[in-house]
């Protein structure tokens, strides 16, 4: 049985605003205040472990442990099949220092290229761990598949949105309205898991 929420204040572990933006969004109408690493200004800690799930529980302790309030964070990212799961963990990392998505869409791209570029599958993945500052931890994961598109298209959305088309649709998340993209997505995914077993 999962540990339900029952306090006033969120901690959002995380300092991206597309996640932060989304996050927010999902959790609107709920009677707690939802804040973010961003509100007590809290260093960005190191990835260091080898899995969605792994840096998500470092990201949402270390908020927890920071605050004394629990924390909720997210590691997520786009999988390659043809690239053996690159970008992966490592999708931020992609980008560079200066965040730079354009540079790591092409990265992508120029990576798939030298494949041969005939498969073209990708999924993103959402990892959630709500973490208590008494150290207790609750995961979530959720995915959507898709194919990878090139030239990128659409401003709208984040990171790896402009190049990612999921099964079914013919338009980019970064062409999609930011509400059918939050409805449907990675995201939307493991927060459902989280909210019927923490939130209901
Ligand atoms: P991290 O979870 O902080 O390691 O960063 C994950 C990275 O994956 C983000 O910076 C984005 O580049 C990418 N990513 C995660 N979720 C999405 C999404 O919904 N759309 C596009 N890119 C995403």
């Amino acid at each position: 049985m999962a540990r339900m929420f029952t306090e006033d204040e969120l901690v959002i572990a995380s300092h991206n605003d597309g996640k932060l933006r989304e996050i927010t969004a999902l959790f609107s109408g709920r009677p707690f205040l939802v804040t973010s690493a961003r509100t007590y200004d809290l260093p960005e800690p190191e990835e260091t472990e080898d899995s969605f799930l792994g840096n998500a529980a470092l990201k949402a302790r270390a908020t927890a442990a920071a605050t004394g309030k629990p924390a909720l964070a997210d590691d997520s990212g786009l999988v390659v099949p043809a690239l053996n799961g690159a970008p992966g963990i490592y999708s931020a990392r992609w980008a560079g220092p200066d965040k730079d998505f354009i540079l790591a869409m092409q990265k992508v791209e120029s990576s798939l290229a030298a494949t041969g570029g005939t498969d073209r599958r990708a999924h993103f993945i959402c990892a959630l761990v709500l973490c208590w500052p008494d150290g207790h931890e609750e995961g979530f994961e959720g995915r959507i598949d898709g194919q990878l598109v090139w030239p990128p298209r659409g401003d709208r959305g984040f990171g790896y949105d402009p190049i990612f088309v999921a099964e079914g649709h013919d338009i980019t998340f970064g062409e999609m309205e930011p509400q059918t993209k939050l409805a449907m997505g990675h995201r939307a995914r493991a927060f459902a898991g989280l909210v019927d077993a923490c939130f209901a």
